[in-house]
């Protein structure tokens, strides 16, 4: 396959088209962003994690039945995916509290929610990717209620295959962010999966081992991202 026109640049990653209209290639960049995108640092060695974190576990949510875009990893960098038509809804799941629920809520940090919470944002950087609920995707036809559901259910048994998995490798999954898209009418899981996207927090010690390192100045980035990959592909 070749990579014919990059199609979108966004903070972390290029989309590439290529000479296949039914796949793209998905290239993980060194750009670490938080904020907003008003900070911003080049982090060598990310985009190579990222890509062989994400390639990992969308292997596991596969092989467990999870529809995915992820073909194969092609490159230290790079996957191929399946060409989708991504809705603009990101969907956060929470098993503990960290983060904007905190800040928003004044839920104090650490509190585990069993069962966990689905939140719902709309994907636009220009309005701060805002929280909305089922009824403004509905009236802003972002998705139809029955992808609402199904997004929700997947949102949740990749919860549970992927909090099994990670707790089996001394790792918390606090919390993660998913995008969907549309291959035809089947929703189809996208995006990556990857300590950009999720927070990580190593069971035993609490240490983390995600982006808040770098979004806290907390150093030990690459060194956490690193045992990430370890841990993960053990
Ligand atoms: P939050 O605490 O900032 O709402 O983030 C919840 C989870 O979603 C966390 O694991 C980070 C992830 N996330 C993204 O991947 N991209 C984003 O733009 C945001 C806001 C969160
Ligand atoms: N990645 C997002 C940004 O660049 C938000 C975040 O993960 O903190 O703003």
């Amino acid at each position: 396959m070749k990579k014919t026109k990059a199609l979108y640049e966004g903070k972390a990653k290029i989309l590439w088209e290529t000479d296949s209209p039914d796949y793209m290639v998905q290239e993980f960049k060194n750009d670490a962003t938080a904020f907003d995108g008003t900070k911003h640092e080049v982090i060598a060695g990310k985009g190579v994690l990222n890509n062989r974190i994400s390639s990992h576990l969308f292997g596991l949510l596969k092989d467990k039945g999870v529809r995915t875009h992820f073909i194969e990893k092609i490159s230290d960098n790079e996957m191929v995916v399946e060409r989708l038509e991504m809705l603009r809804v990101e969907v956060v799941v929470r098993n503990v509290a960290a983060g904007s629920i905190c800040r928003r809520l004044g839920i104090e940090a650490l509190k585990r929610f069993d069962p966990p919470i689905v939140e719902f944002y709309l994907k636009d950087d220009d309005l701060h990717d805002p929280i909305i609920t089922q009824d403004h995707i509905r009236i802003m036809e972002l998705a139809t209620q029955e992808q609402v559901d199904q997004m929700r259910s997947d949102a949740l048994t990749i919860n549970t295959v992927m909090r099994g998995f990670l707790e089996q490798r001394d790792m918390v999954l606090v919390d993660y962010k998913l995008e969907f898209g549309l291959k035809g009418d089947e929703l189809v899981l996208g995006d990556e999966i990857s300590p950009d996207t999720c927070r990580f927090h190593d069971a035993k010690t609490g240490e983390i081992m995600d982006k808040d390192r770098f979004r806290q100045d907390m150093g030990g980035f690459i060194e956490a991202y690193t045992e990430v990959l370890e841990r993960v592909s053990s």
